[in-house]
């Protein structure tokens, strides 16, 4: 815990050194106008990855960033975000060689955690003709991570929170994204979906083009 407190330290003063009044701003009220959700990777951090300072992006992470409607605790991230912050653009964040989907994909006994990536296990079955043209484990698994954001962007899209902020005439743009722990780069999956209208089918391009750039 040492090594973390001296962090803390040195990280506050610095960016004090850089903006005297940053945290006396902040600590009145936050803006972001993003929503992340990624996976609990601790490879993977939000603001990081795209160059945000506290105070600039929202975030939930969950093993495999997966969006379930029975999720309270996501849903209520979401809610918040977008009722409260009026964020403007959500991003749902996976990464290549993730572990909860390689776990989904061969399912062993982990207990509870079985539970949590049973969808992922039943989107691998629905696309299992796909996966198994993969030329290796590690193919097959960034396959079922692209097929994953997808996924969980149209479930967020489909939950009440958005549809209702739509109905209401509010701007707000669902995208999917894949993160590669190999070269840093976020690459967008062309699924960005700004309307109750737009998600059956930019989510069918979006998988179609999946589909297309690996099977060529
Ligand atoms: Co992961």
């Amino acid at each position: 815990m040492d090594r973390l407190f001296q962090n803390n330290l040195a990280w506050a003063a610095r960016m004090r050194a850089e903006d005297p009044a940053f945290f006396e701003d902040l600590a009145h009220q936050q803006t972001p106008r993003y929503l992340w959700i990624g996976c609990s990777d601790s490879r993977v951090p939000a603001n990081e990855i795209v160059g945000l300072k506290p105070g600039e992006v929202f975030v939930h992470r969950n093993v495999a960033n997966l969006v379930m409607h029975t999720d309270f605790n996501c849903l209520s991230v979401v809610q918040y975000a977008v009722e409260v912050l009026k964020v403007r653009q959500i991003v749902v964040t996976g990464h290549y060689g993730c572990g909860g989907v390689r776990a989904a994909l061969h399912p062993a006994d982990m207990g509870l955690i079985d539970n949590w990536l049973h969808s992922i296990s039943v989107l691998a079955k629905r696309h299992r003709a796909f996966l198994e043209d993969a030329r290796d484990e590690s193919d097959q698994i960034d396959r079922l991570c692209e097929l994953n954001v997808i996924e969980q962007v149209r479930i967020l899209c489909e939950n009440s929170v958005i549809r209702h902020a739509w109905l209401r005439g509010q701007e707000l743009t669902v995208n999917g994204c894949v993160y590669g722990l190999r070269d840093g780069l976020l690459k967008d999956l062309g699924v960005s979906i700004s309307a109750e209208s737009e998600i059956e089918p930019k989510s069918s391009r979006a998988l179609q083009s999946l589909l297309e750039r690996y099977l060529g």
